[in-house]
């Protein structure tokens, strides 16, 4: 455990460190993953299980970027668990007038059990994550969306059973924070992954690097052929063309994302059982077509509703870790 103003440095941590934070999801291993799925399952499937799993405990959420789904699962889920949630726009904390993150993360710390983070920028969930005495969520970053990816591969066990393994996960857009967070999620879990985007909007080599050497079978594979992306999918995922943060972008995306979309001619790359998936919010009519989106093949809604079950696993993952009772 660090001890609070220790300064402690983010690398060369042991695993308790790393897994009393979701940052991103590259320092999880395949088992954290897999902890927090089960436990997902047993949370929707046994609610009243862990109604007094948080009793008294308390959830800040900091949010620089809008949310729907994110904020209100957090804040449904905390209250489901026994606790209460507290929302913070970043506006609103002197966080917004130049207060430093390390003594916001030390203050904080003092309040609350557990902070969730919605930002901009990675490097202020990995500051609040250095120094904070509590578990960090990331919420959403430019960079990765780790509740959402956990929240989607548990989504997929309830139609494909637990073991994922061998599957073929396909991500056709922006190789963005979701890029991310799925890609990593998925070569963690041994699910083949394929990203097909437009040239220039690959996701972060890095990033791809760090999948392609998860060490669990999975190939990766990132192209602009969409049919090769595609072929032999149990999943066609999509999200928006420009995300939060990039709105100006947005005519300029739509003219590079030309012939991107997810139509039911994509789908029919895919097999014959393939599942459509998107986070949402979701443009109709620009990743993806209506007829997919509201089609038999989408899952959107199950995932939408997973967000809370899932949210749940992961508070209380965190909370068992950080407190020494996993
Ligand atoms: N998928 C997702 O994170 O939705 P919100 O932006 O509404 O939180
Ligand atoms: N890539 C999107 C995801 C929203 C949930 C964004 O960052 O806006």
């Amino acid at each position: 455990m660090k001890t609070e103003g220790s300064n402690p440095d983010m690398e060369g941590e042991d695993t308790m460190f790393n897994q009393h934070h979701l940052r991103s999801l590259e320092n999880w291993s395949k088992e954290d993953i897999q902890t927090v799925l089960t436990l997902a399952h047993d949370i929707k499937q046994h609610p009243e299980n862990y109604r007094g799993e948080l009793s008294g405990k308390t959830l800040g959420m900091i949010f620089e970027k809008k949310s729907t789904r994110t904020r209100v699962s957090f804040e449904v889920g905390i209250y489901q668990l026994g606790g209460v949630g507290l929302f913070l726009s970043s506006n609103d904390l002197q966080l917004g007038r130049g207060e430093t993150i390390a003594d916001t993360a030390r203050v904080l710390s003092r309040y609350l059990d557990i902070v969730m983070a919605r930002v901009y920028g990675q490097n202020t969930i990995d500051e609040l994550a250095k120094w904070a005495d509590i578990p960090v969520i990331n919420g959403l970053s430019d960079t990765y969306h780790p509740c959402q990816a956990l929240t989607d591969f548990f989504t997929m066990t309830e139609r494909f059973g637990p073991d994922l393994a061998g599957r073929k996960f396909t991500y056709i857009g922006d190789g963005n924070n979701m890029a991310h967070s799925l890609m990593l999620c998925a070569a963690k879990l041994g699910i083949h992954v394929a990203i097909g985007c437009p040239k220039g909007y690959e996701p972060d080599s890095k990033i791809t690097a760090a999948a392609e050497s998860a060490g669990h079978g999975a190939e990766v594979l990132v192209t602009d052929d969409l049919k090769a992306a595609a072929e032999n999918a149990d999943v066609i995922y999509t999200d928006v063309w420009a995300s939060m943060g990039q709105e100006e972008e947005q005519e300029l995306r739509l003219q590079a994302f030309d012939g991107f979309m997810v139509d039911q001619r994509v789908m029919n790359y895919a097999k014959k059982h393939a599942l459509f998936m998107h986070c949402l919010p979701a443009h109709r009519g620009e990743e993806v077509s209506a007829e997919v989106c509201d089609g038999p093949q989408s899952i959107i809604f199950d995932q939408a509703e997973n967000r809370l079950h899932t949210q749940k696993a992961i508070m209380v993952a965190l909370h068992r870790a950080r407190n020494g009772n996993q």
